[in-house]
Parts: C-alpha cells; structure tokens; sequence
C-alpha cells in the first residue's frame, strides 16, 4: 500500500502523479493511466497567449472530458494580465471546463520561444513578479465557479547552472508556502537535457522549507526510486513523466503492486484498445494517436527483447 497525498482539498489515493506531457497526456492516455494507479493527471502544456487570443486550436488542447479521472491543466503564462485573463477564459460556460480540478504554472519549458517572451524558467529568479503571479491564482482560485482543488507550480532549479548555484529556487518555495497548494521541482535547470542526472538534493533543500506538499520530479521510474526519493528529500510526492510513456503500468509497480512492467501482450493489447475507444471517442488529435501507436509497438517489443527503434519521446520542446 502507499501513502495517500492531499494537495489543496484535492485527496489523492496515492502520491504518484502523471507528469504534463506534450503530444503524450491526452484524456484518453489519462484514462489509461489513472486505471493503472496514477492519481492526478495534468493536460499537457497549455499557453495562456492563446486562451487570450481566443485560439481555438489552444482551447481544444484542454480535453478534460471524463469527470472520473482527477485532471488539472497546466498553464503557461509570461505575466499576471495574462494570467487572469487566461483563467478568465476557463469560467466560459464549456462543459467539460467544469472537470478542471487544479491549476498548475510551467516555470520549467526550456523552449528558446518561451524563454524569448520571458516566460518559464526566464521567471525563476523575478521574485516579484513570480510573488504577483501567484496570488493572482491563489486569488482566482477564491472566486472562481471552477471546481479547483489545488493551485500550484513546476519550477526547474534554475535557467541555467549558475542560477542553479546562487539556488533561485530556493525563495520560491516561501512565495509558494503563502499562496500555493504545492510545489512541483523537476530536479534539473533548464540547460539540462533529459538524460542528464537530476539533482534530488535541491528537493530535499526545498522540502526542509516547505510548508505545502512537494513534489519531486526527475527520473523517477520504480519503486525503489520511489523509497530513494522519499528518503533522500522527504518529498511527499512524484511526478512521473517518461516512465509513464514507457508503461502505463508504471504507477502500479510504485504502488508496490507488480514490477511496473506489462507481463504478456494481451495487457498491452486491452491497454491500447481501451485507448483507441477512448480517443476515438473524445475526438482526440491525430499527433497524440500517432505517438501512442508508436509507444504501445515499443511495449510489444521490449515484452519480445527487441532492442528499440525509432524516437523514445515524440519531439517536443521540453526536453531538448
Ligand atoms: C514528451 C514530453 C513532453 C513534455 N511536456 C511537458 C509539458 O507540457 N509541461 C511540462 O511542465 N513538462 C513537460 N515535460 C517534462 C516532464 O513533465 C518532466 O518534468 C520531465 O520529463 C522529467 O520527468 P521524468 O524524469 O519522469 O521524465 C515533457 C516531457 C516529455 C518527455
């Protein structure tokens, strides 16, 4: 059994958390993942910008279709105008807005855009201008008709490493004490590249600050990660991003219930049938079908020892 997480008023059956996933977390692969022992999904990276312009192409990107499966959406905002308006966007009578249940702000997309417009990491270290941020959602989250149970952020360590060691992230944790919910860190700055090592005691610094839940991220995959990550940093949580594209069973196997692994192809087949159900219904984007298509082929061939082909990760530009 594992612990249970509460994050704002948001009781969560485990603290295993799928990550917000570009071209990869759509509601169908939500649903996959939630019936494998996730217990918090996220959309994938929505830019405010958009909402603000009234984009339809960034309003479909907020599926949160099945009222069953806890969902937040993640957002990405370059200042608090924006912000507030993007929320705003959210109160429209859209029925399946009425499924958001959480908020999230994405401080850690790496991509040279997001940096450009001075948003995501290029934030980390504006102390003042993160502080108005996040009471316009703590704010918002008041008022809102929505039914939110939780606001909070994912920050990386830094824009680079020497933000790393001057350890901007460290304020950022009592601006998040007074107005959040809790706390994501992705243990990496935003030079780093994925198959770089995380540094886990910059989360265990934050935690000895916090008084909201944190939540550790970074190349968190078993459950013997898992008893590391706990151990190590005090996190109250993880947030699970590749592992999850690997195997949706992943959750399972940090829940102590199996390896995480799928065990013969008839649990890969129900998976990907369950899923294509699911898009087809939720009228899901071709990019996302694509690459769940390639995922669920790679699980077959590692159940078969094949070595893997083609690209781990759909391109994108969060983990470059
Ligand atoms: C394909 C892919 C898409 C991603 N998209 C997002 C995103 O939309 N928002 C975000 O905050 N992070 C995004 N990330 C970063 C992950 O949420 C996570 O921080 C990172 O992969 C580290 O976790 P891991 O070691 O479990 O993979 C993405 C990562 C991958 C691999």
């Amino acid at each position: 059994m594992s612990q249970q997480l509460k994050l704002g008023s948001l009781e969560l059956s485990s603290p295993f958390i799928l990550a917000p996933m570009e071209s990869v977390s759509d509601c169908a692969y939500r649903r996959v993942c939630w019936d494998r022992g996730a217990s918090l999904t996220w959309t994938e990276m929505i830019r405010a910008r958009g909402l603000t312009r009234n984009n339809k192409s960034t309003f479909d990107l907020i599926d949160t279709f099945d009222p069953e499966v806890l969902t937040g959406v993640q957002l990405m905002v370059a200042n608090e105008k924006e912000l507030a308006e993007a929320l705003n966007k959210l109160e429209r009578p859209t029925p399946h807005f009425k499924n958001i249940r959480a908020i999230d702000l994405n401080f850690g997309c790496p991509s040279p855009e997001v940096i450009r417009i001075g948003a995501g990491p290029a934030l980390l270290k504006r102390k003042g201008k993160l502080e108005t941020i996040f009471k316009t959602l703590s704010d918002w989250k008041k008022t809102t008709s929505l039914p939110i149970g939780a606001v909070g952020v994912k920050i990386r360590l830094g824009l680079n490493r020497l933000e790393q060691d001057q350890k901007v992230y460290l304020p950022l944790v009592e601006l998040a004490n007074e107005h959040l919910d809790y706390l994501v860190i992705h243990a990496r700055h935003a030079r780093q590249g994925s198959s770089e090592k995380p540094t886990w005691s910059a989360i265990a610094e934050a935690k000895a600050r916090a008084k909201i839940p944190i939540i550790g991220n970074g190349d968190v995959v078993t459950r013997e990660d898992w008893d590391r990550l706990s151990r190590e940093t005090g996190a109250d949580g993880a947030l699970i991003a590749r592992g999850a594209i690997k195997s949706p069973w992943v959750f399972r196997g940090l829940r102590g219930e199996g390896s995480g692994l799928p065990t013969s192809e008839a649990e890969i087949d129900a998976a990907q049938t369950q899923y294509l159900a699911l898009a087809e219904r939720y009228g899901t984007k071709p990019k996302f079908r694509e690459w769940h298509h390639e995922g669920f082929r790679r699980m077959r061939a590692r159940l078969h020892g094949e070595a893997d082909q083609g690209p781990a990760l759909p391109a994108n530009e969060h983990m470059q």
